[in-house]
């Protein structure tokens, strides 16, 4: 258990980097297993942010002193996520691909809600902007996703049964 407010927003620091990792690994998956443009630019394009994602992270991690070190741990991290090892890779059906990925983008997008408050809480105004623009991103990639139920339910049929 943590002692201070400080050691709880780093320990949801270091969780909001372990879902970074993971996202760099199911965009990165799902780009390669996507088998159709428009959905593969959705996540190229999200891989890019998440990239930043990682770094701005780190960078308030490194703020609070905590090294490179402290992110090393990522199955542990990943169980505390709530997230099991198999959904780092996402299945390779498209409609697993996107509901998966909107999955992790809605944990993204209620892990930056609670963090962006923790961090108001505790004073910490660098970190509230970080949460803030990542949210962002979030969002927009889940819109993304939403918008293309139709697609997808359309290639798992095709992938499931063959064209018409
Ligand atoms: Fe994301």
């Amino acid at each position: 258990m943590p002692d201070t407010a400080e050691e709880y927003l780093v320990t949801q620091l270091k969780n909001a980097h372990a879902l970074e990792q993971m996202s760099l690994r199911m965009t990165a998956a799902a780009s390669k297993a996507a088998e159709d443009d428009q959905l593969r630019k959705i996540f190229d394009t999200h891989h890019q942010q998440t990239e930043t994602h990682e770094r701005l992270i780190r960078e308030r991690l490194e703020a609070h002193g905590e090294g490179p070190s402290a992110l090393k741990d990522i199955a542990a991290r990943v169980a505390a996520v709530g997230k099991g090892a198999a959904a780092v890779v996402p299945d390779d059906k498209p409609g697993r691909i996107v509901r998966d990925g909107y999955i992790q983008e809605q944990t993204e997008i209620a892990s930056y809600e609670l963090l962006r408050r923790i961090a108001d809480r505790t004073g910490d105004r660098e970190t509230v902007r970080a949460a803030e623009r990542i949210l962002e991103d979030e969002r927009e990639a889940a819109a993304k996703l939403a918008h293309n139920w139709e697609r997808a339910a359309e290639l798992s049929l095709q992938a499931a049964v063959g064209g018409r």
